[in-house]
């Protein structure tokens, strides 16, 4: 406790552990992340979404019976209500996508005629109408922002590629798809990140899985969080030549700004699924459009000059964020898409994380440090100066 009786105070938290989990490992200081034990590079490079949600719910990865029959639960819950598409019809173009999926979100709970059972494997089956609803809701939000209706989804496609499907009404190329794919697998677990943590601290309270992923989707929206991905595609395009990379950057650090897609709570080195959306960036180079080549160019400027300043001996590297957007844009995808598909995939921890906590719950309570003054008069409101 320092000299004037103050205690010391974690802002942002910074090294409190919160919860024994055996979900996910974050390994800042080596660069690694595992999902339920397996690396992130061989699940990206072997898996699907689908397989790997199985893993992060369950704990382990499915035989083919448990994949095949975990997948048809998945395309059994792509439709949605007529209310949620009302819903979404109604907020997608006026407000940002993240508010009108917090709000479909929200209302799917109208139509959960179990909400008072809150077993385990009711959560889990709910966790599962989720993962796959969250995809059909974003799709669609995507569809009518661009003026289009809702689209029925398509049970012979994946996850991701019914994604597409829904949201630009034509099947997808399978490299789109896959990248999509891809995308979903590197996003969907971070560990006790701002919004995995909120959708806790919601949850805790013993409020139902809805309430605590929709205090999930509202705190992945923020800039610092899921938004930086578009932050850091904004910022792409605002330096718009290659050439201007550097004087950008060297203006935005001399005043004090945060390089949107770098730095991280607990990645001092290279974050890994940085690492692997670069390198698939890179091997598409060939056939991308000028757009992505362009980005592509600024982006490993802005990279390279930002490791020489501030990642060796700030500690600030590329994150996840980063090299995410030039990917979206050669998907054809729009940009303020980029955090509500993030969401799409987070979804899955968030569900995991939350059965986790429940089975030793414990009310989020932590202490604020009173420095305000006390006992003062209370003057009637006619009387105050
Ligand atoms: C991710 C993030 C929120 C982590 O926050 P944090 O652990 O609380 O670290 P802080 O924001 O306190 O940053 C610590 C120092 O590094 C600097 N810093 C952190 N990220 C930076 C960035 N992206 N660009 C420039 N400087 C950065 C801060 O200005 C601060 O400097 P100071 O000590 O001189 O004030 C932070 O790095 C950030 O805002 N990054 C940009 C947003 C982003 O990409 N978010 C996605 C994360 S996956």
């Amino acid at each position: 406790m320092p000299d004037n009786g103050a205690p010391v105070i974690n802002y942002g938290l910074v090294g409190v552990y919160i919860a024994d989990s055996k979900i996910c490992k974050v390994d800042g200081t080596a660069g690694r992340l595992y999902y339920r034990g397996y690396s992130i590079d061989l699940l990206a490079k072997n898996s699907s979404y689908e397989e790997v949600c199985y893993l992060i719910l369950y704990g382990h990865l499915p035989t083919n019976e448990e994949l095949d029959s975990f997948k048809k639960k998945l395309i059994d819950a792509r439709p949605l209500p007529d209310m949620v598409i009302d819903v979404i019809e109604e907020f997608a173009k006026k407000q940002d996508p993240m508010d009108t999926l917090r709000s479909a979100v929200s209302a799917l709970s109208a139509y959960d005629n179990k909400m008072d059972d809150r077993t385990e494997s009711a959560n889990l089956d709910r966790g599962v109408n989720l993962i796959s609803k969250m995809a059909s809701i974003v799709a669609t939000i995507g569809r009518y922002r661009r003026g289009g209706g809702y689209v029925q989804p398509d049970s012979s496609l994946s996850h991701a590629e019914n994604l597409l499907y829904m949201m630009n009404g034509t099947k997808p190329s399978q490299k789109d798809a896959k990248l999509l794919d891809l995308m979903l697998i590197l996003h969907a677990e971070h560990s006790s990140n701002a919004s995995t943590f909120s959708t806790l601290v919601a949850g805790s309270t013993l409020a139902d899985l809805y309430s605590a992923v929709t205090s999930g989707i509202a705190a992945l929206k923020g800039p610092l969080h899921g938004g930086a991905d578009e932050a850091a595609l904004k910022m792409m395009k605002t330096i718009g030549d290659p050439d201007n990379t550097e004087t950008y950057i060297d203006e935005a650090l001399k005043g004090k700004n945060k390089i949107m897609g770098f730095g991280h709570r607990v990645y001092k080195t290279y974050d890994p699924r940085a690492m692997i959306i670069k390198n698939d960036l890179m091997s598409l180079q060939e056939n991308e459009s000028q757009e992505v080549k362009t980005l592509t160019a600024i982006a490993l400027r802005a990279e390279k000059m930002m490791i020489d300043r501030l990642g060796k001996t700030h500690g600030i590297w590329p994150n996840i964020d980063f090299f995410a957007g030039p990917i979206y844009v050669s998907m054809g995808m729009s940009i303020e898409m980029f955090t509500p598909i993030f969401a799409a995939s987070r979804i899955v921890g968030w569900c995991a994380h939350m059965i986790e906590y429940w089975k030793d719950n414990r009310i989020f309570r932590p202490l604020e440090y009173y420095s305000g003054p006390l006992d003062l008069q209370y003057v009637p409101v006619g009387e105050r100066k």
